[in-house]
């Protein structure tokens, strides 16, 4: 990186006031050009410190009407230093929309319940090109020009698309049972795709073992810290599309952790430099019942996770030993949270409710915010006047191949009179759902 830490105002620079890196668990510290990303001592991956003074400081600099509607507005609490680097991947990503469901809300007895739609995310349609962009970023500010990830769908997805706007080549690792068409996606933006005969995790392990031994950097192993932090862009946008308000309830679908655990830390980090109060937000982990590490510690009151062998439709939360486990845990006691477990039965129905009422089509994971957030409710862990937020964290188009069948209609003569009668059906369903 040609500026290095020196922030004496080149353009090259950023606003960002990371100052280091520090192992969660036994706080030892790290400098920013440390090249390991887990802790020696621990294994533990390491979180990017800051100095809060001197964001707040340069925030308030600079109005919010000046500054860029993506994952970079707040690039002062990111860590990326070279804002050349910056430039040069995910612009047109995050700022996704805000919705106030309303009709959902009627269904679930809500009336605040609004989604964070990050299926509609630019490039890969998922809140992974959130944290791969910090990834690639990082890359970039290190002079690197190839990168590798591990991934149950949508990091393979979002590494193959950013890579190819960042013009790199990128090589994705995919475990078993993945949906084939997020291969083929990643085929299709000229990507290298290795199809491993593993579960995530031990392809996460192998990973690892690799990148050591190759020297390739990898968006979710080797860039860790920096990965993780763009998940906080999450928490940010939320808070700043409710006017400054952080709400009552925030429900995630967790695989590694690294989305909830980075939105707990972005709205401590919203008080910490005085953009608004979020000490209230409960934080709700959701879990498919067939990969729930987290949300059974959770449930149990367990202060570790029992790792298990996965085995859910819901593949991209399909990680049965998540390595932020930890900080999830402590993210929800902080901030007196809990977690529910669904069926793969109860994420698709949750799926076609989302749909059907919204408009709004998700994949199992967002299928698993939805399912957990109506146990949460029955469970009357949510009230009908409290102020909730379920990220729907991907896009159903991807995994639409493994939605449970429904009877397909044969087809029927293209004439006016048979067609009526068929119409006549339809409308009777649909109207039957509506009374529902
Ligand atoms: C669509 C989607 N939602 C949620 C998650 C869970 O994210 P995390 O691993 O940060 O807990 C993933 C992870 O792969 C995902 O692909
Ligand atoms: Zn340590």
């Amino acid at each position: 990186m040609a500026a290095g830490n020196d922030r004496s105002g080149q353009d090259t620079l950023t606003r960002s006031a990371a100052t280091g890196l520090i192992c969660p668990r036994c706080e030892r510290r790290f400098e920013l050009s440390e090249p390991d990303a887990f802790c020696p001592e621990c294994n533990r991956s390491l979180d990017v410190t800051y100095d809060y003074e001197l964001a707040a400081k340069r925030i308030r600099e600079l109005p919010a009407e000046q500054r860029p509607q993506s994952i970079w507005r707040f690039s002062e609490l990111l860590p990326i230093l070279d804002a050349q680097a910056c430039a040069r991947v995910g612009t047109h990503s995050g700022f996704t929309p805000l919705i106030h469901a309303q009709r959902l809300g009627a269904e679930l007895g809500l009336q605040r319940l609004y989604l964070k739609d990050d299926s509609t995310m630019r490039p890969s349609f998922s809140y992974k090109d959130r944290v791969v962009s910090m990834s690639i970023a990082r890359l970039l500010e290190l002079g690197k020009d190839e990168i590798g990830c591990v991934s149950t769908g949508n990091v393979g997805h979002s590494v193959a698309a950013l890579a190819a706007a960042a013009g790199i080549p990128a090589y994705i690792f995919y475990p078993n049972r993945l949906e084939p068409t997020k291969a083929k996606l990643c085929r299709a933006l000229g990507a290298g795709v290795c199809q491993l005969d593993a579960n995530y995790d031990e392809a996460n392990r192998a990973c690892r073992a690799l990148a050591e031994e190759s020297g390739l950097e990898f968006a979710n192993i080797t860039l860790r810290p920096y990965y993780s932090e763009g998940g906080k862009t999450e928490g940010f946008e939320i808070v700043e599309q409710l006017g400054w308000r952080s709400p009552d309830h925030i429900v995630l679908p967790a695989a590694g952790g690294t989305l909830s655990s980075r939105v707990h830390k972005g709205l401590r980090e919203l008080e910490l430099v005085g953009l608004a109060q979020t000490a209230h937000t409960r934080l709700h982990i959701a879990q498919p019942e067939g990969c729930s590490p987290i949300a059974s510690a959770i449930i149990a009151g367990a202060s570790e996770i029992t790792p298990v062998q996965p085995t859910t439709a819901a593949h991209s939360l399909a990680i049965g030993a998540p390595g932020d486990a930890p900080l999830v845990l402590s993210a929800v006691a902080d901030r007196r949270g809990s977690a529910a477990t669904v069926s793969d039965a109860e994420i698709f129905a949750a799926i076609d409710l989302l749909g059907a009422t919204e408009g709004v089509l998700t994949e199992p994971a967002g299928g698993t915010a939805i399912a957990s957030l109506i146990k949460l409710i029955d469970a009357g862990a949510i009230a009908p006047e409290d102020t909730v937020v379920t990220v729907v964290t991907g896009n159903g188009m991807k995994t639409i191949e493994d939605h449970p069948v429904k009877p397909w209609p044969s087809a029927v003569p293209a004439r006016p009179e048979t067609m009526r009668s068929e119409l006549e059906q339809l409308r009777a369903t649909a109207g039957a759902r509506l009374a529902a």
